[in-house]
């Protein structure tokens, strides 16, 4: 492997399996190698040959393989390597990982290396939550064992919702940088995973449970006339993942969203609305909120007055738009004398001086914190991550470039604690 840094990738046998092609593509992207083992039921979910392909080199699935221990015996296979990453991690591979077996190659493996492990566990909820996986990820907690996720949601299985859905790889791949930086431990865990109580017992971590979290998402459409409308780019990625981090985080949450081409989040009350006037009406008659998250790109002008009809070409030659202001709507709720949320943040997406901007926008605006974020030809608008700064009158704390959804999961997470409403179990 002529990458520096690199990762043993144990790929389990579970639907999942199949995000862990597209996790070789982003690992490559990051200059991360990843050397595979595709176990017996993997190999049932995605074939050694698009593995070994994206990899660039062979896949290894056999313990007793000849060829591969003249080549890399499981031993060095298991040592050769920055970090070893199970994902899907199944409750098989877990149990194995719990009770020490080693009856097949990636089980060896695991027991046999010296170096960190990360699992990213994926299974049927009910699965997730039986008091056998318990014991088995509280034994691997214990053991150090990383975890990334699981997610809730839609399962593969018609009809079956909660946690148990793999994180995505790009939060996988987080987790990967945060692990082979040798700082996982020292940030915060991502919601849903299992927590501990004083007395030790594993527990899963709700700390917005009793909350109730407002987020607007995505762009808004100002009409023109009946078929034309003013719009932005937003694609609604960042919100929609504030608001499925919030629910996982046991808040009931309500979702005021714009015209995006996403599902709504499972878990979520959430509200459809095209121009901003609707979104402030929509927001205004959700509240009261304690936490309320603005992420929505809203438009600042709107037509005047948009035509009753469809305009005509021709008619009057070339229309002249006359646009007015739209209201600020984390303005308008941040100013309330009554019902204003305990924490209301903002978002700010700046092309330059992306700070400066973000600490006039918190004093104009009268919200308590906003993430700034660089859009200045990153992508970042529609893109999967986000590099953000979060703005108080306090300081400024600056993150790394992350997936959404784990920018989503910290944000959550750092709000929980400032509303001090963080609190292990319910
Ligand atoms: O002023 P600017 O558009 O940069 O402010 C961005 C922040 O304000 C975002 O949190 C956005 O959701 C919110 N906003 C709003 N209503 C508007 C304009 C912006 O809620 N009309």
């Amino acid at each position: 492997m002529s990458a520096s840094r690199s990762v043993l990738l144990i790929i389990g046998g579970g639907i999942a399996a199949y995000k862990c092609l597209e996790l070789i593509r982003r690992l490559k992207d990051h200059g991360i190698a990843s050397r595979c083992i595709l176990t017996k039921a993997g190999e049932a979910f995605v074939t050694p040959l698009s593995v070994s392909s994206l990899a660039g080199e062979r896949c290894y699935s056999d313990l007793f393989s000849l060829t591969d221990e003249a080549d890399i015996g499981h031993i060095a296979l298991s040592r050769s390597t920055d970090l070893i990453v199970v994902a899907p991690a199944t409750a098989d591979l877990i149990a194995k990982m719990a009770t020490g077996l080693a009856n097949d190659l990636a089980s060896t493996a695991l027991l046999a290396t010296d170096k960190r492990i990360l699992i990213a566990p994926a299974m049927n909820p009910r699965m997730w939550e039986h008091p056998a996986t318990r014991r088995n990820m509280a034994q691997l907690e214990k053991d150090g064992v990383l975890v990334v996720g699981p997610n809730s949601g839609a399962m593969a299985e018609r009809g079956e919702n909660g946690p148990g859905r793999m994180a995505e790889p790009l939060e996988i791949l987080a987790a990967i940088e945060r692990a082979l930086a040798g700082d996982m431990a020292a940030q915060p865990r991502a919601i849903g995973f299992l927590g501990r109580t004083p007395g030790g017992a594993a527990i899963a971590q709700k700390p917005l449970a009793g909350k109730h979290v407002l987020v607007t998402s995505g762009p808004t459409y100002e009409p023109i006339d009946p078929v034309r409308y003013i719009a932005n780019r937003s694609s609604g990625k960042q919100g929609h993942a504030i608001a499925a981090a919030a629910a996982a985080a046991g808040a009931s949450v309500t979702l005021v969203s714009g015209p995006v081409g996403l599902p709504d989040p499972d878990g979520v009350t959430t509200i459809h609305v095209e121009s901003a006037r609707e979104m402030l009406a929509a927001t205004e008659a959700a509240l009261p909120a304690d936490i309320a998250i603005f992420a929505a790109a809203v438009a600042d002008w709107r037509v005047a007055d948009a035509a009753p009809e469809k305009m005509k070409k021709g008619t009057s030659g070339t229309p002249a738009l006359a646009l007015v202001e739209n209201p600020d709507i984390l303005a308008t709720v941040a100013h309330r004398k009554t019902g204003r949320p305990a924490l209301v943040v903002g978002f700010a997406a700046e092309t330059e001086n992306v700070i400066d901007y973000a600490r006039a926008k918190l004093a104009r605006k009268g919200c308590d914190l906003i993430v700034a974020n660089d859009v200045g030809g990153t992508g970042v608008m529609g893109g999967d991550s986000n590099t953000v700064h979060l703005v108080t009158r306090d300081g400024v704390e600056t993150w790394p470039t992350l997936a959404k959804e784990e920018v989503a999961s910290r944000l959550i997470a750092h709000l929980a604690g400032l509303t001090g409403v963080s609190k292990a179990g319910a």
